[in-house]
């Protein structure tokens, strides 16, 4: 069987979560293949919200199993949060959840090291999430990380205090006020080791091989958006991770022959969180309308997001980075009310005119060129079948269609689980 993905084509909270739970029904396994818990991925169904940061989103459905794959960074303190939110709802994820012997840990330090990295850069930093993720990866490449699997071995907490200590030279290096009591963030840190030893850790690649060969179905479960990838979104603005689908494979140990839907999420219009390049993004009443009715708060950290028209530009962009086979466009309810809407078709980059991402995308050499379309008022969130969706929606969905070759199979017209349309 191949391995269906899932993932999102802008710069993250594209609704990854709400879909992912939404599609979970067909599926037996749902892995996550990269980023950590500098994701918030939300779920609202039974009048309830749920916010994951690293487990998957199929956790609340008890036919899946759930794997967080080798390519995530995990931190045991963070993760045992969640099971503990979990445990709340009474879910029982003991059974279900697995882990790749495979995944790297975020230590402590790591997360200071990315507050004293940020702190250097001054109005410079990257907005990052400051949960460690730049130096886990860091580390990672640069062959120093601890992987879960490491856990299981005897004497790891000499390799662990050896990079700790490495960690705090290089945190003094930075030369930045960061108050921190390394004592205190390790006795939450190996008490949370302790849970997470608790679980299931397994050789995941391993088991999604098996999984395939009986016939088992899965999706893979992105976190953060195309635009965030470590190579082709707008670096150095980005994550530290390939969010793009070449990350499925290696970070679950898929083959590429072996992939089969792309799925590619996008809001109707465009959101950011964090610093960098953003040209659509609007700074009138629109924008302001757009985050307030959309709720654009970030999910991890609380932070308000940026917003602004859809990028046809960069979706293609993405489409074309990931293979996008099926369309899924969220948030349409958002954009109720207005009386028309707009989208980026083109870009004036230093007069001329591209229908392409430029290397140095900035905000002062791209200036977006819009195509209008007439708005709807109708409120869409009561809506449970295309049929219903307003003649200037599906003129803007035929329109996107047609722009990027790829169909538009499901509409979200609200955050639960039901405001979905199944085109
Ligand atoms: P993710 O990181 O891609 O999983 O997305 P987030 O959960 O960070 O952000 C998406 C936000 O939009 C969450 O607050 C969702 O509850 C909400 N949401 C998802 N789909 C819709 C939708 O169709 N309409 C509205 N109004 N909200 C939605
Ligand atoms: P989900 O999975 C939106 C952004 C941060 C920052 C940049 C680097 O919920 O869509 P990092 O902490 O990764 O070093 O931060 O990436 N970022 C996200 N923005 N959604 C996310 O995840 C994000 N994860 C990271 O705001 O600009
Ligand atoms: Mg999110």
């Amino acid at each position: 069987m191949a391995v269906d993905l899932l993932l999102g084509l802008q710069w993250g909270d594209e609704g990854k979560g709400k879909i992912v739970d939404v599609l979970t029904s067909n599926y037996n396994i749902i892995a996550r293949f990269q980023g950590g818990p500098n994701a918030g991925h939300t779920l609202v169904f039974n009048g309830r919200k749920h916010v994951l940061h690293t487990i998957p989103s199929g956790i609340f459905h008890e036919s899946a199993s759930n794997l967080v794959g080798n390519g995530v960074v995990i931190d045991p303190v963070i993760f045992k949060k969640e099971l503990d939110k979990l445990e709340e709802q009474n879910v029982d994820y003991r059974k279900s959840l697995l882990i790749s012997r495979k995944a790297h840990l975020i230590l402590p330090t790591h997360r200071l090291l990315d507050a004293a990295s940020e702190a250097a850069k001054g109005k410079a930093k990257i907005g990052s999430t400051l949960k460690g993720i730049g130096p886990t990866y860091m580390d990672k490449t640069g062959r120093n990380g601890i992987r879960v699997g490491d856990i299981e071995l005897e004497n790891w907490k000499n390799k662990y205090r050896a990079l700790a200590n490495k960690h705090e030279g290089m945190i003094d290096f930075y030369n930045v006020d960061i108050q921190y009591d390394l004592e205190e963030l390790e006795t939450e840190f190996f008490e949370a080791i302790d849970t997470l030893k608790s679980l299931t850790f397994i050789d995941s690649e391993e088991y999604l091989h098996q999984a395939q060969k009986e016939g088992k179905t899965i999706l893979a479960e992105g976190a953060q958006g195309s635009l965030l990838d470590i190579d082709f979104g707008t670096y150095p603005f980005v994550t530290s991770s390939n969010t793009t689908a070449a990350g499925a494979c290696t970070g679950l140990g898929i083959p590429p022959n072996k992939i089969g839907d792309v799925f590619g999420i996008f809001k109707a219009y465009t959101t950011r969180v964090g610093s960098g390049p953003f040209p659509t993004e609007l700074f009138d009443e629109v924008g302001e309308t757009m985050g307030r009715v959309g709720n654009e708060f970030g999910a991890t950290t609380g932070r308000s997001r940026r917003c602004g028209w859809l990028d046809l530009v960069a979706l293609k962009y993405a489409c074309q980075v990931n293979g996008v086979t099926e369309l899924i466009m969220m948030k349409a309810d958002v954009l109720s009310g207005f009386k028309s809407l707009k989208v980026c078709t083109a870009y004036n980059y230093k007069g001329e005119t591209i229908t392409h991402l430029p290397f140095n995308i900035e905000a002062h050499n791209v200036t977006p060129i819009y195509t209008a379309f007439k708005g709807w008022a109708a409120d869409l969130t009561t809506m449970e079948d295309a049929s219903q969706l307003p003649k200037e929606l599906n003129d803007y969905i035929a329109f996107l269609e047609k722009e990027l070759e790829i169909p538009i199979k499901i509409v979200s017209v609200g955050p639960d689980r039901k405001q979905t349309i199944f085109k």
